[in-house]
């Protein structure tokens, strides 16, 4: 496992809920930070902040000057942040331009954020169900909206990117992440909506946790574009997993059984080659689901 100690990163998105964190993150460990932001956040840690937009080749040029790494982050991150239009384009011309230009470069590794929708199910307004649980990174995906596909397109575009330019690609499928305090005042809406996330099996993910998965992704020795769902081992409904999944996913098979309040999200992966385990979990009690 290489040092972040020394190393100059770029962070996209840096203003952001995540990108916030990563700053300050990457910087405790040592790292030299440059954090490209589209609007004024004076609080940032990092050691050169740069006002510029992800979509222009310019601003992304002069944030690039002297890079080790990426970790890009810019993203309308939601359907409804923009137009259909601006959402997906926005998303899709950020994430070409910072990966194209970081691999002509001769960057060695960037990490970016795709997100558990790229399977395209979740925001789908028809709602289908999952073709199983555990959810995994290779599952059937059925997209109708523009954010999950802008995601399923960055996901292509760091395949691309390893391909053309060498430069690998670590892409974090996020489930929800926010801070505990978000991420408990969900867990209240879970109780009293209990089938209202199961086409994102109830994952979460404390802030703090996807800045050290993205450390993780910067660092785990790896080569290639691979994409890797992370969350808390546990889900943010305070039931069973399985009974949950009994009420809303009677007929969706089920891989596996999933102990207490297991996430029904498969981590093996990023526990595997990147060593990822979450450091925060939301300490719920498990009551009886009466529906
Ligand atoms: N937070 C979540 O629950 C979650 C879940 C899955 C995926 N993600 C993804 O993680 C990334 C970070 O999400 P977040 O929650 O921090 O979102 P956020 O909205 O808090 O942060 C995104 C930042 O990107 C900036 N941005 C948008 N377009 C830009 C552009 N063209 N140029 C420069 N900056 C631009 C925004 O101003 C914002 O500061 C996004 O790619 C998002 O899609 C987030």
């Amino acid at each position: 496992m290489t040092t972040l100690n020394g190393r100059r990163v770029l962070v996209t998105g840096a203003a952001g809920r995540i990108g916030s964190v990563t700053v300050g993150h990457l910087a405790d460990l040592g790292a030299v930070v440059t954090a490209l932001t589209i609007v004024e956040e004076p609080s940032l840690k990092a050691d050169r902040v740069i006002i510029g937009d992800t979509r222009s080749e310019d601003d992304v040029a002069g944030a690039l000057e002297g890079a080790d790494l990426v970790v890009h982050l810019a993203a309308l991150a939601h359907r409804d942040a923009g137009t259909p239009y601006d959402v997906y384009s926005g998303n899709v011309v950020s994430t070409f331009n910072v990966l194209a230009q970081a691999g002509a470069l001769g960057i060695k590794r960037a990490v970016i954020a795709s997100s558990i929708n790229a399977y395209g199910v979740a925001m789908n307004p028809h709602q289908p169900l999952p073709a199983y649980f555990p959810l995994d990174a290779t599952m059937p995906s059925d997209v109708g909206d523009w954010y999950s596909l802008s995601k399923q397109n960055d996901e292509n575009t760091a395949r691309m990117a390893w391909r053309h330019w060498g430069i690998d690609v670590v892409a974090f499928r996020f489930p929800h992440v926010n801070s505990a305090d978000v991420l408990r005042r969900q867990a209240d809406g879970h109780r009293d909506n209990p089938g209202g996330a199961v086409r994102e099996g109830w994952g979460n993910l404390d802030t703090r946790d996807a800045a050290y998965a993205i450390e993780l992704g910067l660092t785990a020795p790896l080569s290639g574009a691979h994409t890797f769902l992370v969350a808390a081992n546990t889900t943010n409904a305070p039931y069973e997993t399985d009974a949950l999944l009994d009420a809303f996913a009677p007929d969706v098979p089920r891989l596996r059984r999933f102990a207490g309040r297991e996430v029904p999200i498969d981590l093996t992966a990023a526990r595997a080659v990147l060593g990822f385990q979450a450091r925060h979990e939301l300490d719920l009690p498990t009551l009886p689901l009466e529906i």
